[in-house]
């Protein structure tokens, strides 16, 4: 059959209309044949009432695409060209969860950063390993983008313990050359970037303005108070003389290690208010977006979905996969297999790095030795990674300590234990990988 067929695991996300509408606006470089939007039985309300949506964004467009609406995974699956995943397993219950847990123990507490990330990780593991298991038989030639937080991590598991071809995808890169756009007051359309590091710990090496180096001028408006965040992490103001010095641009996540102490009062006095944690605030706005979905005149992605940190995912997702799709050559910021491009890491972890997109995947741009300043932090979160790769594949309680003790953000083993415990007991239902070994 001709055109493409597309699978959306976690196809009941509030998210779904960001990615029709980037279907829609390529549909003249990708004839998408069908895009099976799948979710599981506890999702069945909202996938009716978001898919209902992209299926009039569909008619709207006058375009041929059939939309299907599924809890059948495999039907969705198979003979798929592209599976996109976007589910969060437990839902943003698990999330608020993941994120007031940590807070007990003065700890930083979000959704992939810290131990929040490390308990979302362990819960997505298990189902990533099954989904691949069915993309393996049924679809053996299909791409995944894996969008699932923490993105860099799930994209590891996948490259470490599955056959299937992958590539990783997070907005931070998109979000942050569109920022520095605006920084600057220029179309983004005229900067480009090179990023390196790691899943929400990418740094802009460098920043150009019509092949041009306009670090340094970032780097000074950013010193100066200029706006570089996401919807979901407040904009505290980076110390000037550390961003002088390290002339690199960091994304909105390294607040999380170089603000900790302002970061975690915000959290608890946020947590412990009406404001309540990041998840108890999505919950709200996720609550009143599927209300507007169910006006069934609707029929384009509505505005209010701007308040989500997930901004021109559909760009990202959509872009990524035409580059594939037409063999482009094209520069993408991707979380792939590090393969030698960042000097000192192991060959088979993921890093986050611009990327040579064609029909046979993503060819990162090398980029060799890191100064200390930033080695040093990815070099250690990544071995968090690493270890809890391991972790939520075998459910191995030793591992996951060892992950959680070595976290840069968490301070004693004491902690660290307290942390996994209540994690394994508060998350029982998602994790069999861990039943009987606590
Ligand atoms: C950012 C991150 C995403 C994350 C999102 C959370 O955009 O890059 O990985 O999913 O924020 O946004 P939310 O609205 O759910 O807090």
């Amino acid at each position: 059959m001709e055109g493409l067929k597309i699978a959306v695991i976690g196809g009941g996300s509030n998210y779904t209309p960001e990615l029709l509408e980037g279907f829609i606006k390529r549909a003249d470089e990708l004839p998408v044949r069908e895009i099976y939007l799948v979710d599981i039985e506890d999702g069945k309300e909202k996938l009716d009432i978001v898919g209902n949506l992209a299926k009039r964004m569909v008619e709207k467009s006058g375009l041929d695409i059939d939309v299907k609406l599924t809890l059948d995974r495999r039907e969705a699956i198979k003979d798929a060209n592209f599976v996109s995943t976007q589910f969060r397993v437990g839902g943003l219950e698990a999330r608020s969860r993941d994120e007031r847990i940590p807070l007990k123990y003065e700890v930083l507490g979000q959704e992939t950063t810290g131990a929040g990330g490390f308990a979302k990780a362990m819960r997505t593991i298990p189902v990533i390993m099954d989904i691949c298991k069915d993309i393996e038989e049924l679809a053996p030639d299909a791409w995944l983008i894996n969008f699932t937080n923490p993105a860099g991590l799930i994209t590891e598991a996948i490259l470490k313990h599955t056959n299937v071809k992958t590539i990783g995808l997070c907005n931070v890169p998109i979000g942050m050359v569109k920022m520095v756009a605006k920084i600057l007051e220029v179309d983004s359309d005229r900067v480009k970037m090179d990023f390196v590091g790691l899943n929400h710990l990418v740094w802009g090496k460098c920043a150009y303005l019509d092949g041009k180096d306009v670090t340094m001028k970032v780097i000074d408006k950013l010193a100066d108070g200029a706006e570089l965040t996401m919807k979901n992490i407040p904009d505290l103001n980076w110390d000037k003389d550390l961003l002088e010095s390290l002339k690199m641009i960091p994304c909105p996540y390294h607040r999380y290690y170089y603000m900790t102490d302002d970061l975690v009062a915000d959290e608890i006095e946020a947590a412990n208010s009406d404001k309540g944690t990041r998840a108890e605030q999505v919950m709200g706005i996720e609550k009143q977006l599927f209300e507007v979905y169910d006006d069934p005149e609707l029929d384009i992605k509505p505005p209010q979905l701007e308040q989500r940190g997930g901004a021109y995912y559909s760009d990202a997702a959509v872009s990524l996969i035409s580059a594939i799709y037409n063999d482009k050559k094209e520069v993408h910021t991707v979380n792939v297999r590090n393969n030698g491009t960042i000097k000192g890491l192991p060959d088979d972890v993921s890093i986050e790095v611009n990327a040579l997109v064609d029909s046979t995947g993503a060819h990162p741009i090398t980029v060799g030795k890191l100064p200390p300043t930033i080695y040093g932090l990815i070099q250690s979160v990544k071995a968090y990674e690493e270890l809890s790769v391991e972790a939520g594949v075998s459910g191995d309680y030793g591992l996951s300590l060892q992950a959680l003790a070595l976290h840069p953000l968490i301070p004693s083993v004491k902690v660290a234990k307290g942390l996994l415990d209540e994690i394994i007991e508060q998350n029982r239902d998602y994790l069999p990988q861990f039943s009987n070994k606590a």
